[in-house]
């Protein structure tokens, strides 16, 4: 095969099986564009060091402008003899600018230095995209917030009524773990920017080439510090991988209560009608389908994360081949994220809480006892008394199948002395939601600071 990288040493070439095997241009040709850009920038570190001339560079140059056309309007395409994009593409430049010339670029790199430089261009690109997607889900968590700042509802643990929170409250309890992905994408970025280029298959180069130059070519901070970790780690791979996975999570998490508030049992939230789906025999139904599939990818995301660090684990330095099978994963992990995040805001953004039954249901199941021992001990009551007061009024009140507000004066002085008729100050919705005033609480001032602090992180990100 005259197009290969490789050959010279064998009597024969590969063998059908092998060459099935170890193709990989149905995946990595995504890659393509950022191949040309690599070969950009290291057509100007040999041109610096004086392997290329002023004419030759600009042939060359000119002549990787054209390939690039080629890939981005599709008209060039990896043939089946095609190992890799890299050797697609040495090919497409040879026959733009002849075997001389198209035959020198070669020069002091690998396909091990030029994959792992590669996988950083691709991904830090897609994570911009990510990034912006986040964004625009804060954002319209950050507006259900807004549009609904008094509304309250059962905040809940062991999903049992606990204590009343504000619904702003809960949704920003959605929007930080959101942020703090922002935060991981911002923090991966400054590991990311970093080119192992110059590192060729393992070794170095020994051509006197600009690392730097290229590294700064290609819009990186700085060359790898050491050339066999620049052309075999992927712990870079695998941190993206996770923080796609923790994206998932959370999505998966929020998406697990939509659901649950989408029943009738709940009845919290009505889901638009474009933001939902029927079902083919029953013609009442109105499925959470967004949030099904974000909870199912969910698995998918963490399965490639899983993949990756198995496929890594107890590979020696340098590169081998096993490396390759990074791509698959993390594409997958950039292309779900990039296709859900889009659906899974425009069904936050258009979801219709019902208020109403949010209200009626947030003093239920006794959630106010803690407003009624946290009153106690404002009186002077130990805790440990108090806690036990108003647990035996909470057995008193379920025994009569009445809620706490309805114990009368007889009954409340009869659980104890120290529960006079004034406790009933702190026994509706809204003064316990406004008594957890403490910094991080849900009464609405420190919500709407939270907020706000909130939107400037993730604006910060
Ligand atoms: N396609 C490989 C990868 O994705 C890069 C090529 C390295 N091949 C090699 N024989 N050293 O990692």
């Amino acid at each position: 095969n005259e197009g290969a990288l490789w050959g010279a040493r064998f009597a024969s070439g590969p063998s059908p099986e092998l060459a099935e095997l170890s193709r990989s241009t149905h995946f990595d040709w995504d890659l393509a564009l950022y191949d040309i850009r690599g070969s950009h920038a290291h057509a100007e570190a040999l041109a610096a060091a004086g392997y290329l001339d002023a004419d030759q560079a600009a042939r060359m140059h000119a002549g990787l402008d054209a390939v690039a056309s080629t890939v981005a309007d599709g008209t060039l395409r990896p043939g089946p003899g095609d190992e890799d994009v890299h050797g697609a593409l040495e090919q497409a430049l040879i026959a733009a600018v002849g075997p001389e010339l198209g035959g020198r670029l070669r020069a002091g790199r690998s396909r091990n230095d030029q994959i792992a430089t590669l996988v950083r261009l691709y991904l830090l690109d897609h994570a911009a995209v990510i990034a912006r997607d986040l964004l625009r889900l804060i954002d319209a968590l950050v507006a259900q917030s807004e549009a609904h700042p008094d509304a309250v509802m059962p905040g809940r643990t062991h999903l049992q009524h606990a204590q009343p929170i504000l619904l702003a409250h809960h949704l920003q309890a959605h929007a930080w773990p959101l942020v703090r992905d922002l935060e991981r994408l911002r923090d991966w970025r400054e590991r990311a920017r970093v080119s192992p280029y110059g590192g060729g298959a393992l070794a170095g180069s020994s051509l006197g080439l600009d690392p730097e130059l290229v590294a700064r070519e290609l819009g990186l901070s700085r060359p790898s510090e050491n050339s066999l970790d620049g052309t075999a780690a992927r712990d870079v791979v695998a941190e993206f991988a996770f923080v796609c996975a923790q994206i998932g999570i959370d999505l998966s998490r929020l998406s697990e209560e939509i659901i649950l508030w989408n029943t009738r049992e709940f009845g919290f939230v009505t889901l638009d009608d474009g933001y939902s789906t029927g079902s083919s025999i029953m013609p009442q139904k109105k499925n959470p389908d967004i949030a099904e599939l974000a909870r199912g990818k969910s698995g998918r995301l963490v399965g490639n994360l899983t993949g990756l660090l198995t496929m890594l684990k107890g590979l020696p330095l340098a590169y081998n081949r096993d490396l390759q099978e990074d791509k698959e994963p993390i594409f997958d992990s950039v292309r779900t994220l990039e296709v859900l995040l889009p659906a899974f805001t425009g069904m936050v953004a258009t979801l219709r809480f019902d208020t109403a039954r949010m209200a009626e249901l947030a003093p239920q199941g006794f959630s106010l006892a803690t407003d009624v021992a946290d009153w106690l001990v404002r009186q002077g009551v130990p805790f440990r008394e108090a806690h036990e007061v108003s647990g035996a009024l909470v057995r008193a009140c379920e025994q009569r199948g009445i809620g706490l507000e309805d114990a009368s004066d007889e009954l409340l002085a009869q659980v104890s002395s120290h529960l006079t008729p004034e406790v009933r100050a702190v026994l509706t919705v809204a003064g316990s939601v406004a008594s957890r005033a403490g910094a991080g609480g849900t009464a609405p001032e420190r919500v709407a600071e939270q907020r706000s602090e909130l939107i400037a992180r993730a604006q910060d990100a």
